[in-house]
């Protein structure tokens, strides 16, 4: 059994496999410029996070009604359940939909409707983030909050993701206030191409409480040692940072690094359909290709629900839960027995 675990670095619209994809482009009949899943999935070759985005963006056009937003939530949710996620916290990015005509409440309400069988039916508890688009204006951020506001019922937090450089923070200052006012929490993504400063613009002017991704922190001590003494998450996502050449190779990934500086580190798949697997493959794999200790991979787990937006009741059920893998874990390692050598 995986390790029980939360996913907090998510976005929902990449989890849209290329078979789903092409299901739901015959259904509300949109063309696609691929001439079927294969010839898409080797598309899947990017340069930088741009590269990327220009495909994501492409295949949401697929997404057209809530039926569509309930399946793609739903088929995630059952693979989640099978790498040991017990608690997901769901981007979603409702400009890239409202901008091709589909209207917020069809975005909610279908990923609503998922989300709410999601504990009966997979064993996991959710939270849904509403994502604005860093490379879209300050303005449309905040029309976007106004139009989600009559369904905050279903909203956890704000994040902001999309081309990160040439878009820093402080340009969504006012629209993060507004949200606090509106009683939703706050991430954001920093430090993922963009720069250090980035993450102290994050910190201090829009007041998040994780940072998603956050890999350049590592060039600033100060920063560092600000994120371990205030024990700031960081949702790192190794799997994305090698497909789009944030880090060379998984070998070379820092996520062991930012472990021993005492950084409170979760890991995460960030858009799994694109980039070659989902939590616990980017769990696994990193901690094969750097070496981590069954410690560290815990540690990593627990980092996971206690960064989490979980009420403590949930976060002290799952923590237990966790104790209990481990426990049994090393109980079954204790007894492989050990070929002892007969003396001759
Ligand atoms: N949107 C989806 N995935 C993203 C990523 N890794 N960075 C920024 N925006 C994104
Ligand atoms: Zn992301």
């Amino acid at each position: 059994m995986p390790i029980p675990k939360a996913e907090l670095h998510l976005h929902v619209e990449g989890t849209l496999e290329p078979e789903l994809a092409f299901r739901l482009a015959e259904r509300n009949g949109v063309e696609l410029p691929f001439d079927g899943v294969e010839e898409l999935r080797a598309a899947y070759r990017f340069d930088d996070l741009q590269s990327f985005l220009d495909l994501y963006y492409r295949l949401m056009d697929v997404l057209r009604t809530e039926r569509d937003f309930t399946e793609l939530a739903e088929a995630y949710l059952e693979r989640a359940a099978g790498q040991g996620v017990r608690h997901a916290e769901i981007f979603f990015d409702p400009q890239a939909h409202t901008a091709r005509g589909v209207d917020i409440g069809t975005v909610i309400n279908g990923l609503g409707a998922a989300l709410d069988r999601s504990e009966a039916a997979y064993g996991i508890t959710t939270r849904l983030i509403l994502c604005f688009l860093r490379d879209e204006s300050a303005e449309s951020a905040l029309a976007t909050l106004a139009a989600a506001e009559p369904y905050l019922d279903r909203i956890t937090a704000v994040g902001l993701d999309s081309a990160e450089v040439g878009h820093p923070p402080v340009k969504f200052v006012e629209v993060y206030r507004r949200a606090r006012e509106l009683g939703l929490r706050a991430v954001a993504h920093a430090g993922e191409e963009g720069p250090a400063s980035y993450v102290w613009e994050a910190l201090d002017l829009l007041e998040v409480e994780r940072i998603d991704h956050g890999l350049r922190c590592l060039e600033d001590e100060e920063l560092v040692a600000r994120l371990v003494r205030e024990r700031i998450p960081l949702t790192v996502c190794p799997f994305s940072n090698v497909r789009l050449r944030c880090v060379d190779t998984l070998a070379d990934h820092p996520l062991r690094r930012m472990l021993d500086a005492g950084l409170v580190a979760t890991v995460n798949s960030d858009d799994p359909a694109y980039f070659g697997g989902y939590v616990d493959q980017n769990l696994t794999a990193t901690a094969a290709a750097l070496g981590l200790t069954e410690d560290q991979q815990y540690t990593l787990a627990r980092n996971s629900f206690e960064a989490s937006f979980l009420d403590e009741p949930t976060r002290a059920r799952y923590l237990a839960e966790l104790a209990a893998h481990r426990e049994a874990s090393e109980s079954d390692s204790a007894s492989v027995s050990v070929p002892v050598s007969v003396p001759a």
